[in-house]
């Protein structure tokens, strides 16, 4: 397989865009990136999208963005696995790249939650759980999120309030990020006094519905745009079962534990390598478990690098370092993108106030689902 480049990278900021549609969205994205790379129309465009169907009305997103980019016959595929749709359509550019198919493609993640009213978007985002098992019986994705966490609290003897650094961070980090959708600090009485959504998740443990489209032209060649190049050393995806019932533990991430340990063994690399780590923290309780899972605690632990203040970006293991899920904001299909926008940043050294010490690897890891669908990847300052 050829070494594959990120060679531009571009964002729109997360917001509630209500003054433009999934499309204008995606676009600005995509020539942001384009512009970036500069480099001229790429050989395909990959699309992650999970809910154009169900709350934008549309299907054929990628062929739609081709049209409106200009990019007329070429290949544009769209790709769905949830809300690591981004990451998705990021692997299969990759794949395409890596094999010598194509010498650049353009990859976009994009999504518009806030046109469609809360019930409708909650609704929407429950077509990833299991229709029979799960959403038949009432369950949403924070319902789900909040059993899980309630068991885990159980067996490993949490408390609510010992997940108040995940939040306290990941809104630290978005104070100087202005993609981010909420750029104010909050503090551990922020998060105390914030309101029950299901419990034991309150506003502080969820990320919030969002518009916005990241992009990246991925490329078989650096180019010498002034920026450091970054390669892609690692990408892996695995799947569990899609219902929580069906899965023999609940209180691990198993498919992020195995998609993690492929792509550590693909690098040649160990977790003490990694420099941040823009994992997928839709809720806390799953901020907890993707550090467990990436291997940078025991399982059970998670908790205990938020209290111990070692997810922080100048500590042990930066997280969320441009705000996370919680605060960058969550804008389903395109969020992975995102995590890699921001990564590329770090590793080049761009960060500005949250700039990380190591920034050698960095690893990205995206959820679809409850755990069921999980793609990660490891890049590379070269
Ligand atoms: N964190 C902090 N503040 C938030 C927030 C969040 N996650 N979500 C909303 N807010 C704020 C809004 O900015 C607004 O503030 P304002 O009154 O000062 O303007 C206020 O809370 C109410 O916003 P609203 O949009 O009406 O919230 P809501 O109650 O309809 O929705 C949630 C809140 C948490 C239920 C919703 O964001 C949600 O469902 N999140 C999870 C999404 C999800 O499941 N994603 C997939 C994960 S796998």
């Amino acid at each position: 397989m050829n070494k594959v480049y990120i060679v531009g990278i571009g964002q729109t900021p997360v917001r509630e865009n209500w003054d433009k549609s999934l499309k204008e969205l995606a676009g600005e994205a995509g020539l942001s990136a384009l512009q970036d790379a500069g480099l001229g129309y790429p050989d395909a465009l990959f699309v992650g999208n999970m809910m154009a169907i169900t709350a934008n009305h549309q299907a054929q997103l990628a062929t739609l963005m081709a049209d409106w980019l200009g990019f007329h016959h070429k290949a544009a595929i769209a790709v769905e696995t949830a809300c690591s749709s981004g990451s998705a359509a990021f692997r299969m550019a990759l794949m395409a790249v890596a094999s010598g198919e194509l010498e650049t493609a353009l990859v976009i993640g994009a999504e518009k939650m806030t046109d469609s009213p809360g019930d409708e978007i909650t609704a929407s985002l429950a077509t990833a759980a299991d229709a029979e098992l799960e959403v038949d019986f009432g369950m949403s994705f924070v319902g789900l999120n909040a059993l899980l966490m309630q068991r885990y609290m159980y067996e490993y003897g949490w408390k609510s309030s010992d997940f108040a650094n995940f939040s306290v961070n990941a809104h630290a980090n978005a104070v100087h990020n202005p993609n981010a959708r909420f750029r104010q600090a909050i503090t551990k009485e922020t998060f105390a006094k914030s309101p029950m959504i299901a419990d034991p998740i309150n506003l502080m443990d969820a990320s919030p519905v969002s518009d916005g489209a990241a992009a990246i032209v991925l490329s078989s060649r650096p180019i010498s745009n002034g920026k450091k190049p970054i390669s892609v050393v690692a990408s892996s995806a695995m799947t569990d079962t899609i219902s929580l019932q069906n899965r023999k533990v609940v209180t691990s991430l198993t498919a992020a534990q195995l998609s993690a340990q492929k792509a550590y063994q693909q690098a040649g690399i160990s977790p003490s390598d990694i420099g941040l780590f823009e994992y997928h923290d839709a809720f806390s309780i799953m901020a907890a478990l993707s550090l467990e899972a990436c291997g940078f605690c025991e399982i059970g632990q998670g908790p205990r690098l938020a209290i111990e203040e070692k997810i922080k970006f100048d500590s042990e293991i930066p997280v969320a370092t441009m705000g996370g899920l919680k605060a960058r904001g969550h804008p389903v299909g395109a969020t992975g993108v995102y995590q890699l926008v921001e990564a590329t940043i770090q590793l080049q050294g761009l960060a500005g106030a949250t700039q990380v010490k190591r920034n050698n690897y960095a690893l990205t890891q995206n959820i679809g689902g409850s755990g069921s669908n999980i793609i990660t990847h490891i890049l590379q300052a070269e």
